[in-house]
């Protein structure tokens, strides 16, 4: 990340004018996330769930009681200055697709309806070969991936002078892709294009948004598990041309509870025997993820997480050879509404076990909408803070963080946040916050 610790900081432009949010995929997270933000700014809803909405940043002592709003330390996009826009294969206007999704009750869809029909997804680059339970109809054609890209390319130009926009972020809110190993089509930007050209099968159409998105200096984050930017080539190119990435995969029900539970396990040095995670989920998410290619793409995400923050090889009398089992049903009585259950096998002093039960009634989208809303907001700041490549400091959002090669990922939900907020403070010049306290009792 570039104006990050190792650099000065760069005093963050003013968030003047309009910013444009587009997402490829208008299902039920982006749906949801969008008829929220136009409940919010009708006053209907609070922004429940968005730190830049609701959190406060403590600065300096405990003493000095400065804690303002994030929204009011740092310049971040007003909630009435946001534009949506997105792509989907299936052409659906927001309003049908939400219906569709069925997250949403009618008594907060049809007081924002007229909002929702005027958002029409733009005709999206897909492929049934990347996401095997989805057909659409409202596809772009081109001879090759590279004109496909092109097209992605002017779309982002068309609808930032149609709506007026100052800036645009995109943030991938459409299916999982099946699972592609990162391979020598992706190594190098020269490499990369040449796959294009050659309408290569390691190309997925999430790549393809994400180069063009950093091609026109728009900041990209990615919300599923698919490689899309997180390969060299693409990195490389972000860091070029000052853009700020983020990814993969938000992270939202069981696996944000493993990185809040597992980092509390750790802390106490209470051993792991297995951790058996299994879901219920009866939406079109659940549906793609069905496919055992796409659910492989997700499956690597969602196992990554104990790992690092238990570091068995440090720790091998605790969490050598730990059993991590990760299952997704697709059960369509569910919809939206995900039921999830962790047994957890923990062992205690002399080798004791114990087990801790988790039942999440969660709901998938619910949680995801902040989400999206807090990253286009934070990904156009840091933008505008003159950061760019990966945000690692956004890693408090997603399952699999994006980090340098060779640099393991910070899964634990309060380092991330202490990152996050540091971070910040950084930008603003502010003192970082350490939690030594030794000043209280000189
Ligand atoms: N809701 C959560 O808690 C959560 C958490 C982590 C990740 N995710 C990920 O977020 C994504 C969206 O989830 P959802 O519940 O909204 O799914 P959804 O199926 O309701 O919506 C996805 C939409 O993406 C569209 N799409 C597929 N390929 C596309 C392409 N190439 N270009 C443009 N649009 C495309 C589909 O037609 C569909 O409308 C999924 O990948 C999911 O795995 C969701």
């Amino acid at each position: 990340m570039k104006g990050s610790a190792q650099e000065a900081p760069t005093a963050p432009r003013p968030a003047t004018g309009k910013l444009g949010i587009i997402t490829p995929g208008l299902g039920a997270v982006a749906t949801t996330f969008m008829a929220g933000v136009e409940s919010v700014r009708r006053g209907h809803s609070k922004p429940i769930g968005s730190l830049t909405q609701m959190a406060t940043i403590r600065l300096g002592k405990r003493t000095e009681n400065r804690t303002p709003f994030i929204k009011d330390f740092v310049p971040l996009a007003d909630l009435n200055d946001i534009v949506f826009g997105a792509w989907d294969p299936i052409p659906d206007d927001a309003y049908t697709a939400a219906k569709k999704a069925g997250v949403l009750e009618d008594r907060d869809l049809e007081p924002v309806a007229d909002f929702l029909k005027a958002i029409k997804p733009m005709p999206a680059v897909f492929e049934n070969h990347y996401v095997t339970r989805i057909h659409g109809t409202n596809v772009k054609k081109g001879k090759t991936k590279r004109d496909l890209a092109e097209q992605l390319r002017q779309d982002i130009r068309d609808f930032k002078a149609k709506n007026k926009c100052d800036r645009v972020v995109i943030v991938w809110c459409a299916s999982t892709e099946i699972y592609i190993k990162a391979g020598p089509q992706h190594a190098t930007l020269e490499q990369f294009e040449r796959a294009m050209e050659n309408n290569d099968e390691a190309i997925a159409p999430s790549m393809l948004y994400a180069y063009a998105a950093i091609m026109e200096g728009v900041p990209f984050c990615n919300g599923a598990p698919n490689l899309s930017a997180d390969i060299p080539a693409l990195i490389q190119l972000a860091n070029d041309r000052g853009v700020p990435i983020s990814g993969k995969d938000f992270k939202t029900g069981q696996t944000w509870m493993k990185t809040v539970i597992a980092p509390g396990l750790k802390a106490r040095m209470l051993g792991l025997a297995g951790w058996y995670s299994t879901n219920i989920l009866g939406n079109r998410d659940g549906e793609v993820l069905d496919d055992p290619a796409s659910f492989k793409t997700k499956e690597e995400s969602k196992l990554s997480v104990l790992h690092t923050i238990l570091q068995p090889e440090k720790y091998p009398d605790l969490y050598k050879d730990f059993s991590h089992v990760v299952r997704i049903n697709y059960y369509p009585p569910r919809g939206d509404n995900k039921e999830g259950w962790d047994n957890i096998d923990i062992v205690g002093w002399m080798g004791y076990p114990m087990q801790i039960k988790v039942n999440f009634l969660c709901r998938d989208s619910i949680l995801a909408a902040p989400i999206v809303l807090d990253l286009a907001l934070f990904m156009d700041f840091a933008q505008r803070a003159g950061m760019s490549g990966i945000q690692e400091w956004l890693s408090f959002y997603w399952k699999s963080p994006m980090t340098p090669e060779g640099l393991y990922a910070e899964h634990d939900l309060f380092i991330q946040l202490m990152k996050l907020k540091n971070t910040l403070r950084y930008t603003k010049g502010d003192e970082l916050i350490t939690h030594l306290g030794a000043e209280y009792y000189d």
